[in-house]
């Protein structure tokens, strides 16, 4: 099997660290690293996209991003064909707009949970349908160092519960607590019964994990614009 080139962009932060973790034990290997740190494990260490040159762009078979809203946005310009992983959270609808836009010319995989864990619990709302007369609503939990709020996941959650009941779900809430790596609550309730439904990342290394893999998947696909419903849902596709 060929092995995989792999650029990764927000390399110094907490996610970037964890996806330099996984990349230590797997298929793809770690070739460029962007991030303020250097990394010891990647080919060649730089702090800023700027500093890469043209020959080593060309080299990197997929990126991996866990950087910022705007820092995925610089990425989508320095990059112009290369396939993109990204797991920013907290992009504006323009920002949406440029990442769709942008996945007519590459394959794009965009996740706002990497986790496999989280996706089935997305699958499980779906038996919410049953129940679309109580009262629902939506919790989220993260460190308090976290940028975003309610978390992009609280919002996917917040979407799929809306297309699931067919009617608008209250915006869910958000709390910014210590070194919370991600809770995800709904609650569900009528006047006899409450249902409480949770998911709880214990580690960032579930994210990175499920970033390693949809790297590999991604460079099986054609251009365009993939979700963790790709990946999993379809799985005959190659
Ligand atoms: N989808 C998922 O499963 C998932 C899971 C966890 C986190 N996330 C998201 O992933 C992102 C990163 O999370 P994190 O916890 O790793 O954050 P973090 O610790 O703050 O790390 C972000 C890194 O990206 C760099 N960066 C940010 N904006 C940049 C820009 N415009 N240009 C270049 N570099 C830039 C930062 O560099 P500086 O230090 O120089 O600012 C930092 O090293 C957030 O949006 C977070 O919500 C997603």
């Amino acid at each position: 099997m060929k092995k995989i080139n792999i650029g990764l962009f927000g390399g110094s932060g907490k996610m970037g660290q964890q996806v330099e973790a996984v990349l230590a034990t797997g298929v793809c290997i770690p070739y460029l690293f962007v991030g303020k740190k250097k990394s010891s494990c990647f080919a060649i260490s730089v702090t800023s996209l700027k500093d890469v040159e043209s020959e080593i762009l060309e080299d990197i078979d997929v990126w991996i991003d866990f950087s910022s809203p705007d820092g995925l946005m610089n990425l989508l310009q320095f990059t112009k064909k290369t396939p993109v992983v990204s797991g920013s959270t907290g992009l504006s609808d323009r920002q949406f707009s440029v990442l769709k836009k942008a996945s007519q010319k590459r394959p794009i995989f965009w996740a706002s949970n990497l986790s496999i864990g989280l996706w089935a619990f997305r699958q499980a709302l779906k038996s919410f349908s049953d129940i679309a007369d109580f009262d629902f609503s939506i919790d989220e939990i993260h460190h308090n160092q976290k940028k975003d709020m309610p978390s992009g996941t609280a919002l996917t959650i917040q979407k799929d519960l809306q297309k699931i009941l067919n009617r608008k779900i209250d915006t869910p809430r958000g709390h910014r607590l210590g070194g919370v790596y991600g809770i995800h609550t709904v609650y569900a309730a009528s006047g006899d019964e409450i249902l409480t439904f949770q998911h709880q990342a214990i580690n960032r290394k579930v994210f990175a994990s499920g970033a390693v893999r949809a790297a590999e998947w991604i460079l099986k696909q054609k251009n365009g614009f993939y979700s963790m419903d790709d990946m999993f849902l379809k799985r005959g596709k190659k």
